[in-house]
């Protein structure tokens, strides 16, 4: 046992000590003792639950027949992505992306055969992505080997919109003042007291359209996102959720934020849907902050049992993997009062 665990429990023995009631010292200390076995226990229980739960989902086919629809193109848009990193570097490399090339091509076979590449991005990316690629690459002898394949399929897609793999940055006249920047994001704080006014539909379309640029793992954008509008939908959500006692009840809106499952792979990826899901949040709460829309996170701190209930009972996939809640809302009135949240320093966050 490290210095760190026995040193509250030895401090204990010697207070009880000196008081004369060593017998209930003993008996704190086997209790407590027990107590930390078991929420050691509870942590690797839970840990055991959620790494089965992702393992069901994140754990792909070894061959692009034997992929979900979900997961043959999540994998293909990260190779397409490979594909446009390699037009957006300082110096590019020709030939690049050689060793990729051949799984890319037999997924976008797949999904092709499948018929999956019109109705989605990453059909976007990859019809793009092979086009500009064959342009760069036509004098590699590597590439010979697949011209036959490379131009059925660019034959298929011939009258998809043509778009270049990688573009101009934004211009800078189009970027903020840094002080109205600062401004913006500093004035946007948890509301915890909301008007009965409903939000329209479109205001959160719209702020859900500015979170999807939002940075993703490789352009995955995995993110899914459900919004629960109707009162007794919202109640029986928050019902499962800790941290909304005394407001939840106000709130007009609730959006749950997660990640589907399907879109990672294997043990590196298993914290990718919590960070997705992160940024994402942040970014619609910024958006809805823009509309007047106020809002406030809430923590998804839950057993797994409950998380299996919460998915069944609000009707949500089994791959959905919940980040968080947001429940949101008009303010209850212009001159509101929110918690003080102060921050800590600079010097406290840097390392
Ligand atoms: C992931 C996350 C979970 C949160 N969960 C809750 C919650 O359950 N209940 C609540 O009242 N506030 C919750 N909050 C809000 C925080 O208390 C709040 O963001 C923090 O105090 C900073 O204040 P500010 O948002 O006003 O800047 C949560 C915030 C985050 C980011």
């Amino acid at each position: 046992m490290s210095k760190l665990k026995t040193l509250p429990i030895k401090a204990l023995e010697k207070v009880f000590g000196y008081l004369g009631l060593s017998v209930i010292a003993k008996r704190g200390v086997v209790a407590l003792g027990r107590c930390r076995r078991g929420i050691h226990q509870g942590i690797l229980n839970s840990f055991t639950m959620d790494a089965s739960r992702y393992g069901s989902f994140a754990i792909m086919g070894l061959t692009p027949r034997q992929m979900s629809d979900g997961q043959l193109l999540s994998r293909l848009c990260m190779l397409a992505h490979g594909i446009e990193k390699g037009f957006s570097f300082r110096e590019r490399k020709i030939p690049f992306f050689v060793e990729k090339f051949p799984v890319f091509l037999n997924l976008f076979e797949e999904a092709d055969r499948r018929d999956l590449i019109k109705s989605s991005f990453q059909g976007d990316m990859s019809v793009n992505g092979l086009r500009a690629y064959k342009r760069v690459h036509t004098d590699e002898q590597f590439l010979q080997s697949y011209a036959e394949r490379v131009d059925k399929l660019l034959e298929r897609y011939a009258d998809f919109p043509e778009r270049e793999p990688a573009i101009a940055a934004s211009p800078k006249d189009s970027q903020l003042d840094p002080e109205a920047f600062k401004l913006f994001f500093e004035s946007r704080s948890s509301t915890r007291a909301f008007s009965d006014r409903e939000v329209p539909r479109s205001e959160v379309e719209w702020a859900l359209e500015c979170a999807m640029k939002t940075p993703s793992v490789c352009n995955r954008q995995p993110w899914r996102v459900k919004n629960f509008t109707d009162r007794s939908q919202i109640d029986e959500a928050l019902s499962y959720q800790n941290g909304n006692r005394g407001f939840g009840h106000e709130a007009p809106g609730l959006l749950v934020i997660g990640c589907d499952l399907r879109a990672f792979f294997g043990n590196t990826e298993r914290n990718e849907a919590y960070v997705d899901s992160g940024l994402f949040a942040m970014s619609v709460m910024m958006a809805l902050h823009a509309k007047g829309i106020s809002s406030c996170s809430l923590n998804w701190c839950i057993p797994p049992e409950i998380n299996e209930k919460f998915l069944n009972h609000c009707d949500l996939p089994p791959w959905f993997e919940v980040g968080m809640f947001l429940a949101y809302g008009y303010p209850l009135s212009e001159d509101l009062d929110v918690a003080r949240s102060p921050r800590k320093s600079l010097e406290d966050l840097l390392l």
